[in-house]
């Protein structure tokens, strides 16, 4: 079993964050949501894991290496442009050879363990190939989707299922969804998808859609497995969900108290403060996390943040936020359901005429009170 990690596309949903880095690698309780598909593809027991780069290839090279941190042996698979998702599955052909492979979104974050998606997929084709173990049945799965019941399927690939569980059809964004049921980032195929990919035309938005070659198999009566998400999942392009996978994966963090808290600071809940960071005349009311280097003076931190590392808070309070690298936010009052970028400063100044002075990059947004 190999992986094919997507870390291409565009991200234009996030801008602007997105304008300076990779989508996948925009921080979650200040680790990119890369590294939490790495983690899931290292404890599932795979090791050779393709990633499909594009236009910031340099960066996610960087930020993963070679794979070694997690046990893992990287190729990078370079993609001309975001074609499709099968256009990226097209691409790693050489690498997968015609070995099982698991798809993995670059910017998707889930609770379910991939291990045991993994261990039912196999499972399932190991009793298709020995018939008389109980359960035999000599069509194993080709391939195995994931689906989670959505508020929005139009936003997603949409599957329609018979009553017995199996696909009938599956669509694309479609304006009129069949069911409620979206595809969740992460796929499990055998070599036939090799043909499909190969065979499909592209969609009306112009990329060879997974969702299409999916559908292709289907058509031609092999089996694909469906399994339905209990736990959370997240697909992080957009801030909403963004910080909504913020305050999920903070929940369950163990509290671990590194850097330095002066005696007229309080710290409430599950807190992590990283090895470093000082934390003066401040309360901080978890779960939050503060990151490596920084200083919290007389201010509050309130549930579900994530400041990161290098940072200055002074006077001010900030609340179900994600502050990036580097930032200063100094007598900023009350910052709540925000996103900052890496460098950004928020001040206040005591220059007249007041006024809101602003130094925003292209596709930032300011909600003012
Ligand atoms: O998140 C789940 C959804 O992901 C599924 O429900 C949809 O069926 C599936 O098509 C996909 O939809 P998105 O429109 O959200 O995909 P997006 O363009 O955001 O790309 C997903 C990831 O793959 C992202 O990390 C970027 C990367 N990518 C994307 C394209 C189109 C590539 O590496 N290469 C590509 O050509």
């Amino acid at each position: 079993m190999k992986a094919l990690i997507l870390a291409g596309g565009a991200g234009t949903r996030l801008r602007p964050i997105t304008h300076t880095r990779a989508k996948q690698l925009v921080p979650v309780a200040n680790k990119p949501i890369l590294f939490y598909g790495l983690e899931a593809i290292a404890d599932a027991g795979i090791k050779q894991v393709g990633i499909v780069v594009g236009d910031t290839a340099d960066e996610v090279m960087a930020a993963v290496g070679d794979g070694s941190d997690w046990g893992l042996a990287v190729t990078y698979l370079p993609q001309e442009a975001p074609l499709g998702l099968a256009h990226a599955v097209l691409i790693a052909r050489d690498f997968l050879g015609d070995d099982d492979f698991v798809m993995y979104l670059g910017d998707n974050l889930l609770k379910q363990s991939l291990k045991d998606f993994v261990e039912r997929f196999e499972a399932n084709r190991q009793r298709a190939l020995s018939p008389t173990l109980d359960g035999g049945d000599e069509h194993g799965p080709c391939a195995q989707i994931l689906l989670k019941a959505v508020p929005d399927p139009h936003r997603f690939g949409v599957a329609e299922l018979g009553a017995d569980g199996s696909v009938i059809r599956l669509l694309e964004k479609p304006a009129e969804p069949p069911s409620n049921l979206a595809l969740v980032g992460v796929y499990l195929f055998d070599a036939r998808i090799h043909e499909a990919v190969a065979a499909i035309e592209p969609s009306a938005r112009g990329e060879l859609e997974i969702t299409d070659a999916i559908q292709w198999l289907v058509d031609r009566g092999l089996r694909v497995r469906t399994e339905v998400l209990d736990g959370w999942w997240i697909d992080t392009g957009k801030l909403t969900p963004l910080l909504e996978a913020n305050r999920l994966i903070l929940e369950i963090l163990e509290r671990c108290v590194e850097g330095e808290v002066d005696e007229e600071s309080d710290l409430d809940g599950r807190v992590v403060i990283a090895p470093g960071a000082r934390i003066v005349r401040s309360r901080i009311r978890g779960p939050v996390i503060v990151g490596r280097d920084t200083t919290v003076i007389d201010s509050f931190i309130g549930p579900f943040s994530a400041v990161g590392a290098r940072c200055v808070i002074e006077h001010s309070e900030v609340e179900h936020s994600v502050v990036l690298d580097d930032c200063r936010v100094v007598r900023a009052g009350r910052l709540e359901d925000s996103l900052l970028g890496h460098h950004v400063e928020v001040t206040r100044s005591e220059r007249r005429p007041r006024a809101t002075r602003l130094m925003v990059g292209d596709h930032g947004t300011i909600d003012l009170q």
